[in-house]
């Protein structure tokens, strides 16, 4: 699967392993995630591309500048990929936030959609989408239809700090374009959707919910 990347970053692998550590505090977990976020967006944005503009002067002489070409979105999958908002857009502070509100329900374990902020026309050309765990990859892969029924032809792209191999394999048969920027793969995922090791309820573990 030449479009996931997993991270061989030694700060990425080391922050996960303190994330799975259930007895840190929301706190540190929201600030984990947030540096987590933030090394896998500087992978996923290496390749975007860049223009020119009117050159200007530096206090030496002239110099060329260099701009990003597209217009960026950012798609936190609602509660827990806005964990991820701040820590990219520190890095791309002209991307607009797309949100996008998917859940899984509970029995069947299938994506329901609840909330969609994007407008009725495309408003950027290439977006990253937020989620920090792709667990069947059931609300990945409707997000990423979601995404290209509203007109997005580029490449899609996701931040994911873990996802299990199952999540990602189902994610690349149906939309094998998509780029995947993950810190960590775990093989397993329980019957009830949970990632293993993995790190608990994701959006339970960064807002203090039961
Ligand atoms: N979502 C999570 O937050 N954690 C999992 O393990 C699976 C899905």
């Amino acid at each position: 699967m030449s479009n996931i990347h997993a991270s061989n970053h030694p700060l990425v692998a080391h922050k996960i392993s303190i994330l799975r550590n259930k007895n840190i505090k929301p706190k540190q977990v929201r600030e984990l995630m947030h540096e987590i976020g933030q090394l896998l967006a500087y992978e996923a944005t290496a390749d975007l591309p860049v223009k020119s503009a009117e050159p200007q002067q530096s206090p030496l002489s002239t110099y060329p500048v260099v701009q990003l070409a597209h217009r960026i979105g950012l798609v936190p999958i609602l509660r827990s990929g806005l964990s991820f908002v701040n820590a990219v857009q520190e890095l791309l502070p002209t991307a607009r936030v797309l949100h996008l509100g998917i859940f899984r329900e509970k029995l069947s374990l299938q994506p329901v959609e609840y909330y969609n902020k994007l407008p009725s026309e495309p408003n950027v050309d290439q977006v990253i989408v937020l989620e920090p765990m792709i667990a069947t990859g059931g609300t990945a892969t409707a997000a990423v239809s979601i995404l290209k029924d509203w007109g997005i032809t580029s490449t899609i792209k996701f931040i994911t700090a873990v996802a299990s191999r199952q999540g990602l394999d189902k994610l690349h048969k149906k939309h094998p374009d998509v780029e995947v920027f993950v810190g960590v793969i775990d093989e397993i995922l329980d019957s009830n959707g949970y990632i293993v090791p993995g790190l608990g309820d994701a959006g339970d573990r960064l807002h203090d919910t039961p």
